[in-house]
């Protein structure tokens, strides 16, 4: 008994002990919602009756049906912006009265104005960045509610060259710590040497106390998978009223090292003791790696010569807009690395939090980037109106949140600066490098430049980078290391080929769209606004993805390559107009279904065999076709039709990056074999298809989390009797739910599409679509996606929602 009592004490003690530390509050739960300007909203005292209630993260401009009137234009995804509102009530608990509040909002776009009781928080421009607010003194504890108002305004457009969002599209938390406590970001980590047998490892802390001075404990521990393996203690006095700061350091003996292969990763816990009694506590992430760049050889991870294999991300998630979640994170992450990639561009603005926590621990090496224009504009509304007044706040504050990612590797303070071009780049560049390094100086500062010449660019001149890349120019790529001497270069953007998937146009002829600056991007488009997928059409200042690959695979010194783009994205549709309101750059499509091209990056990219063919098998008789072959870890790859050989192929001088056939079409099986010393690798095998017979549902995953957050992706396929996809299918798919779940978007890939994406319909697009289905909180059981379509036989799929 009494011993039942004494872990009985302990429980309590345990309990009494954690609520003096610090908590964080997820606060998404049960906002209300207006959309338009209620400036009275901001009081305490606010009829919202009639205001809609729901969770964030939230994007309002996602919910739209697409409109070639939106002032944000096609290129802004020609969705709208606008002002709206949000207002959420709570309490805080009478025993919490010594504790300190903070708000945390980890991105809105834009412009937002933040209340709490009626009282001026302030306001944060940049729709990309995260902040917070201390809110302690203006609470009401006990039953007396809190209401925090917020106002965002995306009204003035249009403001971006790609869809943003509007609202509070990333995560809310309510943070209470002691008076005693790591103030924000206030943990710095570094490793100043890493490598196989030893890595030291810093850790400074900045202690704010909002109380009396004390002496404190700071107990900093390294932990691997739950296991102590490192710590050290420190007492200080945090004085009243003040923020002291400490450097305690670490030696781990055969550290397992980080690498996008090997993402392995240890935690550091920071604790602050009163006495024995916990009074704080805070985790991040410890990445054991060491890298460098060199002028002649390009990059190296852990003292081993290392390729980038990067895309440039934005931030959208297709259907869901921009509304942060962070499973449809996940898998668009999933399929780049799948594909090989080992890099990520989080092009151009800091990312969301949760994407640096996948890549940490994932595997993914991120470029983090803070800006697209500085000064001067790229669109009339866009950063540059704020850039004077907050660009030191925001770039401070991107810093300090990412910097003790080990997936961070570099910070990019610009993409294709307009001040480059005259003598003013010369003086921000360096003051925004400065800026980086007085709060990180352990990473290199990049900008993605387009000058060459280095006398007239202006942002080389501030001899403020440490590396240097550049976007495009491939045919520069040989002059730059003597015109740039001594500097470590990087292909920070290259490509910008389009394409959309499943679309072959025959005629296979390399084609620039725009061709020049002067050139109308629409001439001689697709009646339907689509542009081929084989790999030949490119914007005149990129190349396709096989050049472009080609001319960085040969030249170590460029480090490497970030491809334009990894997936499409809402927003800039070059080469057409509107009804195009997305993008054609994907590697992979907005509704994540890999183009052709993907697997010639898997190819290239990663060990495993590859074996893609293209295109379909659905065309008229006598057609002269152009069949394409991606293969690898084979020597050679054989082509028959209807059983017929139609020759052997190889990639003759280790230049080309896929082998083809033109034949004439028959119908029936057009189908390919890899052979590795005469022994068969892989096949691949496309047949005719026959008239639409039914849809097939597939779910990515027939298990999710029953937390209301969590995600199954489902494909619908239009298949023919034998099930076969039939590559023109276009019927219009109506998803229906039963069950503890709900259909938050649908989406085809189809660049061109005007049915808003938050619809639980769609037509296929090339035989293809998707239904994104999520659990709802607390409730387990089964959820049933039917798909019916006119004149086929419809499908269901069951996914659980488990605890
Ligand atoms: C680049 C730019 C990207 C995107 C791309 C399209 O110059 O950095 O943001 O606009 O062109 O090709």
């Amino acid at each position: 008994m009494k011993k039942i009592l004494f872990s009985f004490y302990l429980i309590l003690l345990a309990i009494a002990t954690y609520a003096q530390s610090r908590i964080v509050q997820n606060f998404n739960d049960n906002w209300q919602f207006y959309l338009g300007d209620e400036p009275q909203a901001k009081n305490l005292n606010f009829n919202t009756n009639n205001w809609r209630t729901l969770a964030l993260p939230h994007d309002w401009s996602i919910e739209s049906d697409f409109k070639a009137e939106f002032p944000a234009r096609n290129d802004g995804g020609a969705l709208p912006g606008g002002i709206a509102w949000y207002r959420k009530t709570f309490t805080v608990d009478a025993s919490k009265k010594d504790q300190l509040f903070y708000i945390q909002f980890d991105g809105i776009y834009k412009h937002s104005e933040v209340w709490i009781n009626g009282q001026y928080l302030g306001k944060r421009a940049n729709g990309y960045i995260s902040f917070q607010y201390e809110i302690s003194k203006y609470l009401n504890f006990g039953n007396t509610p809190n209401t925090i108002a917020v106002r965002v305004d995306n009204s003035q457009q249009p403001d971006s060259r790609w869809y943003t969002g509007s609202g509070i599209y990333r995560n809310v938390y309510l943070i209470s710590t002691n008076k005693i406590a790591v103030e924000n970001y206030g943990t710095f980590i570094t490793t100043p040497s890493v490598n196989g047998q030893q890595a030291k490892v810093n850790v400074a802390t900045e202690i704010k106390n909002a109380g009396e001075t004390k002496s404190v404990k700071v107990e900093v521990g390294v932990y691997k998978a739950g296991k102590l393996v490192e710590k050290n203690i420190t007492s200080v006095e945090a004085r009243s009223s003040s923020v002291t700061k400490l450097n305690q350091s670490l030696t781990i003996n055969n550290p397992v090292l980080w690498s996008p292969e090997k993402p392995n990763l240890y935690e550091v816990i920071t604790r602050i003791y009163d006495g024995n009694k916990q009074i704080d506590e805070v985790k991040n992430p410890l990445g054991l790696r060491s890298f460098r760049f060199d002028a002649d050889k390009g990059f190296f991870l852990n003292e081993q010569s290392y390729t980038l294999f990067g895309v440039c991300l934005h931030h959208d998630l297709g259907a869901l807009g921009s509304a942060m979640n962070t499973r449809a994170l996940e898998r668009q992450l999933q399929i780049m690395k799948d594909m090989g990639a080992n890099a990520i561009r989080t092009a151009h603005n800091p990312p969301a939090p949760e994407v640096l926590q996948l890549c940490d621990k994932m595997g993914f090496l991120v470029m983090d980037e803070a800006f697209d224009m500085w000064k001067k504009r790229k669109n009339k509304f866009d950063y540059h109106v704020d850039f004077e007044a907050n660009h030191k706040q925001d770039l401070e504050d991107l810093v300090k949140r990412d910097r003790n990612h080990p997936s961070v590797f570099m910070w990019s303070i610009g993409n294709e600066i307009r001040e480059q071009f005259d003598a003013t780049g010369t003086v921000i560049a360096k003051e925004l490098s400065a800026i980086v390094k007085s709060i990180d100086p352990t990473r290199p500062v990049i900008a993605a430049l387009t000058e060459t010449e280095p006398e007239k660019n202006f942002i080389f001149q501030s001899k403020a980078l440490d590396v240097l890349g550049f976007n495009y120019k491939y045919f520069d790529y040989d002059s730059l290391p003597k015109r740039f001497q001594g500097y470590p270069l990087l292909a920070s953007e290259t490509v910008s080929a389009l394409a959309t998937r499943g679309v072959y146009d025959l005629a296979d002829t390399l084609r620039l769209w725009p061709a020049s600056s002067k050139d109308k991007y629409v001439v001689g488009g697709n009646p339907d606004f689509t542009v081929t997928a084989y790999d030949n059409v490119a914007a005149y200042w990129g190349t396709t993805h096989e050049i472009a690959w080609k001319e960085v695979k040969k030249r170590p010194f460029m480090s490497g390559t970030f491809v334009w783009t990894g997936f499409d994205y809402l927003g800039e549709p070059v080469p057409y107009p509107f009804p195009a309101r997305s993008s054609y750059y994907g590697i992979v499509d907005l509704a994540g279904f890999p183009k052709d091209v993907y697997y010639m990056y898997q190819s290239e990219w990663t060990d495993k065999p590859v074996l893609h063919v293209l295109p379909h098998w659905n065309w008229k008789a006598g057609e002269e076709v152009s069949v394409w072959a991606y293969y690898s870890q084979a020597d050679e790859v054989e082509l028959f039709v209807n059983g017929k050989s139609k020759g052997i192929k190889r990639k003759e001088d280790g230049d080309d990056l896929h082998v083809s056939w033109k034949v004439p079409f028959e119908a029936g099986s057009v189908k390919v074999v890899s052979r590795k010393g005469g022994k068969t690798v892989l096949e691949k095998e496309v047949k005719t298809a026959g008239s639409a017979y039914k849809i097939q549902l597939i779910a990515d995953r027939n298990n999710i989390k029953a937390d209301g957050k969590d995600l199954s992706f489902i494909t619908a396929q239009i298949v023919d009797k034998d099930g076969n996809i039939v590559p023109d299918a276009d019927h219009l798919i109506k998803f229906t739910i039963t069950g503890k779940g709900a259909i938050v978007g649908t989406d085809n890939g189809y660049q061109a599409d005007l049915t808003s994406l938050s619809k639980p319909e769609r037509k296929a697009f090339k035989g293809k679509a998707l239904a994104i289905v999520k659990s709802q909180q607390n409730e387990k059981g089964n959820i049933v996606l039917k798909a019916a379509a006119e004149g086929l036989e419809g499908a269901s799929v069951v996914v659980k929602a488990v605890k």
